[in-house]
């Protein structure tokens, strides 16, 4: 992918993820189990009072703000949409309990903030998406201080297990085709130097996600009955790019059964100093 296409797709994801669709479809948090996997990861990398923490890719800020709050510390979210960014910020501003979360829109390939300075970095259900994840991976080192943590939570899937129909632009943007496997992300974290690795395998929050996403699918396509009620037939399950939602997730759900598709969350730390952490 060129340098310009790599534009047009980030764009493009950044569009379908701060659109009404997928505030409806998807909630506040665009990863599954939610804040609850968030604060696990939190724990996972130890965060601490008054830590300074990046969140890459942050959305609408939902997970930057809950770790602010939960663990104390101060963290910048990095968005490439705009929109998602503005709206971060404004829910920060507005929100009844304060958190020390700020947020700016730029691209978490190359975030524009000073190396060495941040204690954690993390990025939930994004470098699945980043065309150049060795990039990603190396400049989330560079931000780190000797002995900082990153923290990843991510689709992996098995290689070459996806149906043609979630292998292209649709699987890329709802972060399934350039999905590493397991070890993949294990790999990327090693080749970048980074050191005690920790990984732990939250596949369960898929389905959950899953069963979720079918109640919300049932529910449109029960008011969508309701609104073609002297229309008989014309009810039909909500299509994405020409695709039935209920075959897509019933696909991915088999994946995930078959153990195929999964989520998991990675803990590396850089290389401390000799005496600190
Ligand atoms: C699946 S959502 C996850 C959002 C958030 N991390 C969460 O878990 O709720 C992926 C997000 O990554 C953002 N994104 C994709 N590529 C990006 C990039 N290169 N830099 C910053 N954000 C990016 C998208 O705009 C979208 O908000």
């Amino acid at each position: 992918m060129s340098r310009l296409e790599e534009a047009a797709a980030k764009a493009c994801c950044a569009d379908l993820y701060q659109s009404e669709l997928a505030r409806l479809i998807l909630g506040d948090t665009r990863h599954p189990g939610g804040l609850r996997l968030t604060h696990r990861l939190g724990r996972l990398m130890g965060l601490r009072r008054d830590d300074w923490v990046v969140d890459l890719a942050s959305g609408n800020g939902a997970s930057a703000s809950a770790i602010s709050r939960a663990f104390h510390c101060r963290v910048v979210g990095i968005e490439y949409g705009r929109a998602a960014a503005l709206e971060a910020r404004e829910k920060a501003r507005a929100a009844p309990i304060p958190s020390r979360a700020g947020f700016i829109q730029g691209d978490a390939e190359q975030p524009p903030l000073r190396a060495g300075r941040f204690d954690a970095v993390f990025a939930e259900c994004s470098l699945s998406l980043f065309p150049d994840k060795a990039r990603a991976v190396g400049e989330a080192v560079r931000l780190l201080r000797p002995g900082g943590k990153l923290g990843l939570s991510d689709v992996t899937v098995a290689p070459g297990c996806l149906p043609p129909e979630l292998d292209g632009s649709l699987g890329r943007l709802l972060c399934l085709a350039d999905a590493l496997d397991v070890n993949g992300y294990t790999g990327l974290l090693e080749e970048a130097g980074l050191e005690d690795l920790y990984r732990e395998d939250a596949s369960n929050e898929v389905l959950g996600l899953l069963e979720e996403l079918q109640a919300k699918l049932g529910a449109f396509t029960a008011w969508q009955s309701f609104q073609n009620v002297n229309d008989a037939g014309a009810t039909t399950s909500p299509r994405f790019n020409g695709m039935d939602w209920s075959v897509l997730l019933h696909q991915v759900k088999e994946l995930v059964t078959a153990g195929r598709l999964g989520y998991w969350l990675y803990v590396a730390q850089k290389t401390a100093e000799p005496g600190r952490d």
